[in-house]
């Protein structure tokens, strides 16, 4: 699995998907640039997301809205009490961690080690193994799960407690049943705010304290009555946006998959009271269908519902996904009830009210909301897609097998060779089809090389312009998955396509 993540990283970065930050100056902690293909692939992820959002759904329209907001909104939103993370230091090694992820490092340790004695007995009973049987009836292994659970659980309880000393006290209780993880000497557990703030304004006692939002959803809150009754919307009705959301994440890793500056598309559903929970199923199946609609393998997902409910949800649920270091929220799903358009209310003094014409009076509505971060989507595609095949002639080819719709190239035009015309033909081709699809032209290397570079770009169609073609205007045309060529005419490949890459 690691190794698998290792590949991930490197090829996004040696075929220009993904570099790290400000590379030249040793990068940033946990921050990364999209390189040329991967901005095709990140707007395609978005535009998906939107079409079938927005463009699909006649009651959903979509917004734009500043990243900078008053500063009164993240006091409503309770972003300003709320919005923490506990966190704790080692005074040995200087170092800083979140606690609850201290915490899940240790139970996953239990995890690690249940799986062990999992894979072993496989080994040991070949076909007839029965893991569901064994998981459930081994001592050690059922030993480790409810050790793991309970310290979970107890993690749970103690993060709910306004003093954190419980938690403290269930490191250094983990910290003792594993020596071999090094020094206790721990500061007390305190909460840390994640809002990035800054300044506005540039005399020193005009400036006025902004925060970069947190999160994408505030910018629809607080519109909601401007987009109503400009768009004469009529609940149920949604409002979508993507953009950029900032967090100051105590510890960032895994790739893209947790950053300081990431990107959200997130819309709320306003509804009407008491009728939440139909919507909350609703979106909680639409949602799945949309990813479900990718390909990537129904086995890699499943739904996560929330016991423990964060201060304005009534009813919570993740859809995971399986990335390269295990199953990991992917996107939320949430009622959120009426708390924010209330706390909006409370704050600003104005009505947020909706006058609902059928029941001839006025609501401030529910909501439902789902929120998907579009880097974790670009993960869950680029490292889903990435595979390595054995061909029938012993070689291997690196193929990115990504969804034709979301390919950053929907198909490259290659001279066989670099001379009779050939380029000047294929030219031709590209200045046809790159009206309606981004397309590459390359001549460099051998076109076995140049098929090679286009799998691992995740281009699926290759198309090539051979001496045949002078006589009767046909090429090749070569599929990325089967590596299958068919001779087609010119005049067909837009149609081709067309057929495979739109949505
Ligand atoms: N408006 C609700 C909200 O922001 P969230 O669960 O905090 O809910 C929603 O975030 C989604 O945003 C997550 O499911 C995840 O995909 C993405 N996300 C959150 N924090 C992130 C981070 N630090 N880096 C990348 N993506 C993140």
């Amino acid at each position: 699995q690691e190794d698998n993540f290792k590949n991930v990283i490197s090829h996004a970065k040696e075929y220009g998907f993904i570099f790290p930050s400000s590379e030249i100056y040793d990068g940033l902690s946990a921050v990364y640039d999209y390189a040329q293909n991967g901005a095709e692939l990140k707007k395609n992820i978005r535009e998906y997301w939107w079409k079938s959002m927005v463009q699909m759904h006649e009651n959903i329209v979509g917004i734009d809205a500043a990243i900078f907001m008053h500063p009164t909104t993240w006091k409503a939103s309770g972003h300003v009490d709320a919005f923490n993370d506990p966190l704790i230091d080692n005074k040995d090694s200087k170092k800083r961690y979140r606690a609850d992820v201290l915490i899940e490092d240790y139970a996953e340790k239990l995890n690690q080690k249940a799986q062990k004695e999992i894979d072993k007995a496989r080994e040991r009973f070949g076909d007839a193994f029965d893991e569901a049987q064994y998981v459930t009836t081994n001592p050690r292994v059922m030993e480790y799960k409810a050790k793991q659970r309970e310290i979970l659980e107890r993690m749970a309880r103690s993060l709910g407690n306004e003093d954190l000393a419980d938690v403290k006290a269930l490191i250094e209780e983990l910290e003792i049943a594993c020596p071999e993880s090094g020094s206790r000497n721990w500061t007390e557990v305190r909460q840390f705010n994640l809002m990035f703030g800054t300044k506005l304004g540039a005399s020193a006692d005009s400036a006025m304290d902004l925060y970069l939002r947190p999160e994408t959803a505030q910018g629809i809150f607080v519109n909601f009555l401007n987009v109503q009754k400009s768009g004469r919307m009529k609940i149920p009705f949604g409002i979508a946006q993507t953009g950029k959301a900032f967090r100051n994440e105590i510890v960032a890793r895994q790739f893209i998959f947790r950053m300081r500056e990431f990107e959200q598309m997130e819309m709320q559903f306003f509804v009407k009271p008491g009728e939440e929970m139909k919507w909350y199923d609703y979106w909680k199946e639409t949602r799945l269908k949309w990813h479900l609609s990718l390909g990537l393998g129904r086995e890699n997902y499943r739904f996560h519902d929330h016991e423990k409910l964060a201060h304005y949800a009534n009813a919570a649920a993740d859809i995971e996904f399986n990335f390269p270091f295990g199953f990991k929220e992917l996107e939320g799903i949430h009622s959120r009830t009426d708390f924010d358009l209330k706390a909006h209310e409370q704050f600003s003094g104005k009505k947020l009210q909706y006058f609902d014409t059928e029941e001839n009076k006025n609501y401030v509505p529910y909501v439902v909301e789902t929120s998907v971060g579009l880097d974790r989507m670009f993960l869950a595609v680029f490292a889903n897609s990435l595979t390595e095949e054995t061909l029938e002639d012993g070689s291997t080819r690196t193929v990115l097998r990504l969804p034709s719709v979301l390919a950053p190239t929907k198909a490259a035009i290659l001279p066989l060779v670099k001379k009779d015309g050939l380029p000047e033909i294929s030219r031709k081709i590209v200045e046809e089809l790159k009206w309606d699809f981004n397309v590459a032209y390359d001549e460099k290397d051998a076109v076995g090389r140049r098929y090679r570079r286009q799998d691992a770009l995740g281009t699926p169609f290759c198309i090539t312009v051979d001496h045949q073609t002078i006589e009767d205007e046909t090429v090749t045309i070569r599929h990325r998955d089967s590596m299958q060529q068919d001779r087609v005419k010119i005049s067909e490949l837009r149609d081709i396509i067309a057929n495979d890459v739109s949505m």
